[in-house]
């Protein structure tokens, strides 16, 4: 099998059972009791920004985007992010995600944010969040609270507790004009 073979697109609801699968293989059941699940359990994810890699016709990773506020910053979640065993290594995860972050910024959505390694996530274009600037509904390690920032000054403006858009006082994205 060659690169050549996997097929990249947008996420649809024919890919949930799948994305499920590789999800519980990837985190097993601890993924329940996650930060970013409590979080991504206030709302949906935003299909539009999420996406999959196929072979052989069957799901071999994805990563999905959940549209989240803190204080007065909005931004975009990225996770889970997931690549079957038998697909890593090949850089199947960084297309993906590279994907996510050219999406959300053609949608004009002004940073995207993660729990995860820093080591992975660093050059792929994230930075870590000053610590104490935002927290998580459940436990997370600081140092793995890290930010893309699309529109220059968006990461400053998110804190306190981050949740899902839905559940903010303020929409994510004003209405569009009548
Ligand atoms: C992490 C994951 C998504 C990476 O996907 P992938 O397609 O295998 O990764 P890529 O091919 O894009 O990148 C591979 C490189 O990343 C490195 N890498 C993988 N996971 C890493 C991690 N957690 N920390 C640091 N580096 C990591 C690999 O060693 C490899 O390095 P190299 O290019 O120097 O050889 C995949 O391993 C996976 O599904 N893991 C289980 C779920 C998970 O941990 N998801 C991330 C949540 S934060």
């Amino acid at each position: 099998m060659t690169l050549a073979d996997v097929a990249y697109m947008p996420e649809a609801p024919v890919h949930d059972l799948e994305i499920d699968e590789i999800n519980a293989e990837a985190f097993g059941p601890g993924r329940f009791t996650r930060a970013a699940y409590k979080i991504r359990e206030g709302g949906p994810h935003d299909r539009s920004l999420s996406f999959v890699a196929m072979h052989g016709g069957q799901v071999i990773a994805s990563v999905r985007m959940t549209p989240v506020a803190a204080g007065e910053g909005r931004a975009q979640m990225l996770g889970p992010l997931a690549v079957r065993p038998d697909f890593k290594n090949m850089g199947i995860g960084r297309k993906l995600v590279a994907m996510a972050l050219a999406a959300a910024s053609r949608a004009g959505e002004p940073a995207v944010l993660l729990v995860g390694d820093e080591p992975y996530y660093g050059p792929l274009g994230f930075a870590r969040i000053p610590r104490g600037q935002i927290s998580m509904p459940r436990p997370v390690d600081l140092n793995r609270l890290l930010a893309h920032e699309i529109v220059p000054g968006s990461v400053e403006l998110l804190s306190g507790e981050v949740g899902h858009a839905a559940l903010a006082k303020v929409p994510q994205r004003a209405a569009e004009p009548a």
